[in-house]
């Protein structure tokens, strides 16, 4: 990193997650969901992640705001160590990092009224009256352009973009200063897409925040980042400026993926489609060397062989390959 760069709001060093699967201890075998990510997140930019299904985006996202246990490797928020902070330790952190989720139907007890989930964050972390609780509720519906009287509401009687709006609310209401947004539009009618967007980048604005932005759809990488990561069988294999990323790509996976994004083509250009050949391989037993060497048109013996590490290629932009693409 250039030494004219802010301190890091979070800074992840070789973390990683693993998830045991089977049923008996003979048949355990091990999920590397996560492999030693190093990766530093700065005050008030927005990171996109995006990568295939099953590289590992939501439980990086889990990780980060420690909804998840970190296997090994180490998480600092603001310098401090929280890798493997109590809950009682992390309750003071845990105000400042929030999650924002894909279903917020999911995440919603749809038992109760609006007006309590979203009073639940001030009743544990802040000591209000009922009228001021109720206040502050009011206030967050209105800032996600919902109504004051959406309170006495039940979850179900939202649409779909509404409750999104909800999920917003409720992870805003104590004034984070990092939240993980996972695919938050992915299930949502394109129409509905953009006003969400458009919501996430004004708070953004108004409230300083740090996104950090997962997604399949790179387009929406595009529109909202400042920075892309993209990850391949649980590692990031490049990141960068988000218009590196998407005019000058260096990584075999990202060309591909890019070339994946529908028309019109990123710049322009007649939209070359390469398809990623093979299935993507099970993360119980990944390939040996670069994870991507099963599918890749540049792959030769020593990407067999050695996994490439992150290197810096250009400013602020670093790539994991043996033989990376002239850009
Ligand atoms: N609780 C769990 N137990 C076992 N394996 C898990 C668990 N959660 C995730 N995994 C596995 O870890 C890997 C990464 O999953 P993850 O959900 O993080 O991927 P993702 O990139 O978010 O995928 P998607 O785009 O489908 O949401 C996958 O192989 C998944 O099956
Ligand atoms: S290291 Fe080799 S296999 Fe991996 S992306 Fe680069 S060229 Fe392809
Ligand atoms: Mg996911």
């Amino acid at each position: 990193m250039t030494e004219t760069r802010p301190k890091p709001l979070v800074r992840t060093s070789d973390l990683s997650k693993h998830y045991p699967v089977g049923r008996s201890l003979l048949q355990r075998r091990i999920v590397h969901a996560v492999e030693q990510i190093s990766l530093d997140i700065f005050p008030g930019e927005t990171l996109g992640i995006v990568g295939e299904s099953g590289c590992g985006k939501s439980t990086l996202g889990r990780c980060l705001v420690r909804l998840t246990e970190i296997t090994s490797g180490a998480l600092e928020f603001e310098g401090l160590d929280i890798t493997k902070a109590s809950q009682r330790q992390l309750r003071p952190i845990r105000r400042q990092m929030q999650m924002v989720f894909q279903d917020p139907a999911a995440s919603l007890n749809p038992r109760r009224r609006v007006g309590d989930l979203l009073a639940d964050p001030f009743r544990v972390h802040e000591k209000l009256s009922r009228s001021e609780m109720m206040d502050r509720v009011e206030e967050l519906l209105v800032r996600v352009e919902l109504l004051p009287e959406h309170a006495q509401r039940f979850p179900h009687e939202f649409s779909g973009g509404q409750r999104q709006r909800i999920g917003i609310a409720r992870a805003l209401a104590l004034r984070p200063r990092l939240i993980v947004a996972d695919e938050p539009v992915s299930a949502l009618d394109v129409s509905i897409q953009a006003q969400i967007i458009n919501l996430l980048c004004d708070l953004r604005d108004e409230f300083n925040l740090t996104y950090v932005f997962i997604a399949h759809d790179l387009s929406v990488v595009r529109q909202f980042s400042s920075r892309v990561a993209v990850m391949y069988m649980g590692s990031i294999v490049e990141t960068g400026p988000v218009d590196a990323i998407f005019s000058a790509p260096r990584h075999h996976y990202t060309i591909a993926l890019r070339s994946a994004v529908p028309v019109p083509d990123v710049d322009n250009r007649p939209g070359q489609r390469i398809m990623l050949k093979g299935d993507l391989p099970s993360p119980l037993d990944p390939p040996s060397g670069c994870r991507f060497h099963t599918r890749c048109v540049a792959a030769t013996s020593v990407c067999r062989q050695e996994r490439p590490v992150l290197s810096l290629v250009d400013k602020n932009h670093f790539v994991a390959c043996h033989h990376p693409s002239a850009g």
